[in-house]
């Protein structure tokens, strides 16, 4: 079923008629389709559901074309990203090109679905700007963090799960609810996976978040359990390309006061919730990409 999500996006591409943007999008590689592949679990394969699975991966695309511009990231899913082979005006462009035909498709299919969706793409965006303006000097607030990533990530696989029980005919809220828990600890877990994981297994760049400015979870955890003249240290080092030795002081503070434990902990909490409601509904699936979720190493 997901052959024909990758089916329907080639043919989205096809009809706007561009031989440019149709080599450019063939540089992109496919990444995990979570949000598509959660889509179809919810709603089956019909084409309405195969078109909004290819809709929502078009602008998951687009989102990641833009992020890597804001994040001057140079590679993504395993290969190098459209903004380091072809620069950021090229990298905008194709994001552009891919959000504003996804939209099309999206008025097409049903105007409740339309709202769904397009709401969260406010949202989303919204949470870059957050992410951003966050970075730009210490953030040790949990909650401003939490609310960021919801925007950011959250928002999109909580509207994927909403739209998807739309289609289906479902009750909405549970799927909204699964969505937005799946999604919070998503974006835990790829914080965590920054800095676990080499680059390799990540297919982007790995240690990425601190020097970006980026106080994910586990820094904001370590922050609040070093003593003051350490809590400066940390400080010290943040926004910074950081030596052999800082890295591992960092490193090992971590491991001092299971920071990431703590952190996976939280991410595991919110999906155990979310296993629970599809439980209560005998979605099966739905659990086993929730747990699989949780469970990856890239
Ligand atoms: C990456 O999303 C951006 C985040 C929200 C963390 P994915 O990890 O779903 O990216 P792909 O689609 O598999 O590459
Ligand atoms: C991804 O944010 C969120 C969106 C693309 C909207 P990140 O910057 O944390 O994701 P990665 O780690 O680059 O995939
Ligand atoms: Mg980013
Ligand atoms: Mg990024």
């Amino acid at each position: 079923m997901l052959d024909a999500v990758e089916r329907k996006i080639e043919q989205f591409i096809a009809e706007l008629e561009d031989k440019d943007t149709l080599n450019l999008y063939k540089k992109l590689p496919a990444g995990k389709r979570l949000r598509a592949r959660l889509i179809l679990a919810i709603a089956g394969d019909s084409l309405s559901v195969i078109k909004t699975a290819a809709i929502v991966e078009m602008i998951h695309g687009a989102s990641l074309l833009h992020d890597d511009v804001i994040d001057d990231a140079n590679t993504r899913r395993g290969v190098a990203s459209i903004n380091a082979i072809y620069g950021n005006k090229t990298a905008i462009m194709l994001g552009d090109i891919l959000y504003s035909k996804a939209f099309y498709e999206l008025s097409n299919i049903d105007p409740k679905l339309s709202r769904i969706i397009s709401r969260a793409v406010t949202l989303l965006s919204i949470g870059e700007r957050q992410d951003v303006v966050l970075s730009e000097s210490f953030n040790s607030n949990e909650e401003l963090y939490k609310q960021m990533i919801y925007n950011k990530t959250a928002v999109l696989i909580e509207a994927s799960a909403e739209a998807a029980a739309y289609l289906a005919g479902k009750e909405l809220k549970p799927y909204r609810v699964y969505g937005k828990n799946l999604g919070i600890a998503f974006q835990m877990v790829d914080d965590i996976l920054d800095i676990t994981q080499d680059s390799t297994t990540l297919g982007k760049p790995a240690l990425a978040d601190y020097k970006e400015g980026k106080t994910t979870l586990p820094y904001i955890y370590l922050y609040h359990s070093l003593p003051k003249d350490e809590q400066k240290v940390l400080r010290g080092m943040h926004k910074k390309e950081l030596k052999e030795k800082e890295s591992r002081w960092i490193a090992q503070k971590m491991q001092e006061y299971k920071v990431i434990q703590k952190a996976q902990l939280e991410a595991k909490e919110l999906v155990k919730e979310a296993i629970e409601i599809m439980q209560n509904l005998g979605e099966v699936e739905l659990e086993s990409i929730a747990t699989k979720m949780i469970e990856r190493s890239f």
